[in-house]
């Protein structure tokens, strides 16, 4: 602690674009950062919340599509400490979901510093402190600043970044092109033949979406993939999960959702849905892929409104060549093909991030944290922001008590929010 003292002295650090900060940094006002911020709240913990966008929930706000409703039953995706409002639907729509995280950052009176784009975190071990080193943008001025601080949540998120695929010919191709993070609707797409690349939970409802808007939607399925039900027999297929996995071990519980989803939806491979060999739940725990929950789409491969095509071979000017042979005329594509983090270009860490993200969870060794990357959508969330309040509310407990004993000049800027 000594150390730290003698770095805060610096001179250097505290050129005016030099910020301490009380109690930990999070990166990140989506859902993960704001439940973090709540929970740190409780335990009296100052914090402060940088935010690249210029609002809270930056994803949900900006880049999901209009139709776009949680999946899961809403008791499993509300944050700590302040529940959805009762007249809620079981599946609340993005509108409903960006109103409610609103209400929360209100409710705990969390006011993120935003436009600040996170480029660097590094751990300065001699004085145990986290540089963290933003580009914060206000019009077509760019300021830099570092703020210090103790503790680092990272809550960037799963979905930071498109993933834009390789895919040949795409740049000879004459129709429109876009990411799924851009769609927002299907109307602009009436009476287009549209490829739709990537069978996720995105590709699917954005084909849904296109052929309920009447364009002509095929999907490109290059591999396999799993889709279930999103209910079974009136009961969220989720759900089911969660409460068979209480009892029974992981591969009981994928033959049984297999055996409902086979029920419900009848054999899919039959529609070029080819399943993965492993069941849905050791497919997502072990690749990381989360199955589909149908919610229209495969009625309407089943009717023919969405065709499904195997991969893409390459693009021409108005055409897709499939490894198959065959070849379709293309209007526009919508990349479905997914979302990464950042985490990886500006964390400079090598102990608890790897290739794979945080794989031991929610808590690193110098003080460094992440909320929402155990591949636990909302839920996961809020499990790691609780453990993570408390895990710092402690540490802050202890290290105010014995600050009280010491008198410390500080006349330096200082701040975070509470
Ligand atoms: C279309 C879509 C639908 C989804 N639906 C569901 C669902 O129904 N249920 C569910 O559980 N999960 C769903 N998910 C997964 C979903 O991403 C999350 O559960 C939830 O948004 C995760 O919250 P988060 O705060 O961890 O990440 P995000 O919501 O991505 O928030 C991260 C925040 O960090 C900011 N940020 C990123 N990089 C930086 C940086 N370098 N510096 C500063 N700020 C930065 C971003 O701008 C963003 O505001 C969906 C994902 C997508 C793409
Ligand atoms: N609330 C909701 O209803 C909802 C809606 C949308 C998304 N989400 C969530 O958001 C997250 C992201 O979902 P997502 O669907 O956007 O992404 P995703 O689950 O990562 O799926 C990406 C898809 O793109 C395919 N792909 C990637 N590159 C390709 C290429 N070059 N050619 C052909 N196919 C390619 C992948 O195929 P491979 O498997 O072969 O790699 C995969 O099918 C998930 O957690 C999801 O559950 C939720």
């Amino acid at each position: 602690m000594e150390d730290m003292f003698r770095l805060v002295d610096c001179e250097e650090m505290f050129s005016k674009r030099c910020i301490w900060v009380n109690g930990p940094v999070i990166v990140g006002a989506g859902p993960s950062g704001l439940a973090t911020a709540a929970c740190l709240k409780e335990q009296g913990v100052p914090f402060m919340v940088l935010e690249r966008a210029e609002c809270i929930a930056s994803l949900w706000q900006k880049r999901t599509y209009d139709r776009l409703k949680l999946h899961l039953p809403k008791h499993f995706c509300q944050l700590p400490n302040f529940p959805f409002p009762q007249h809620f639907p079981q599946y609340p729509s993005k509108n409903q979901f960006i109103d409610y995280l609103q209400s929360y950052a209100r409710h705990f009176d969390i006011n993120p510093r935003f436009n600040q784009c996170v480029q660097s975190a590094r751990y300065d071990e001699i004085s145990g402190l986290w540089r963290v080193k933003t580009v914060a943008t206000c019009g077509s001025v760019k300021n830099e600043f570092e703020y210090i601080c103790r503790w680092l949540v990272v809550a960037t998120g799963e979905n930071a970044e498109c993933v834009m695929p390789e895919i040949e010919g795409l740049g000879e191709f004459k129709g429109d092109v876009i990411h799924a993070c851009e769609y927002k609707c299907g109307e602009r797409f009436k009476g287009k033949k549209v490829l739709v690349v990537g069978c996720g939970n995105s590709g699917m409802e954005l084909s849904l979406d296109l052929s309920n808007h009447n364009a002509s939607p095929s999907i490109v399925v290059r591999s396999s993939v799993h889709v279930l039900p999103r209910e079974v027999f009136g009961k969220s297929t989720f759900e089911l999960a969660t409460l068979m996995l209480q009892w029974l071990p992981l591969w009981v519980v994928d033959k049984i959702l297999l055996v409902l989803a086979w029920l419900v939806l009848g054999n899919i491979d039959r529609f070029g849905l080819k399943r993965p060999s492993e069941g849905p739940l050791l497919w997502k725990n072990t690749k990381g892929k989360t199955p589909v929950l149908d919610i229209g789409t495969l009625e309407k491969i089943r009717s023919g409104d969405i065709k499904v095509v195997p991969a893409i071979k390459r693009l021409n000017e108005g055409c897709v060549e499939l490894v198959n042979g065959e070849k379709q005329d293309v209007d526009a594509v919508v990349l479905a093909t997914g979302y990464r983090s950042n985490v990886p270009s500006w964390l400079q860490e090598g102990e608890f991030l790897s290739e794979n993200g945080f794989p031991n969870g929610w808590k690193g060794n110098v003080g460094v944290y992440a909320v929402g990357f155990t591949r636990r959508g909302l839920s996961g969330a809020s499990f790691d922001a609780i453990k993570i309040a408390g895990d710092i509310g402690q540490l802050w407990k202890q290290e105010t008590k014995q600050k009280k004993h010491r008198t410390i000049a500080c006349h330096r800027r200082c701040i975070s929010q509470f």
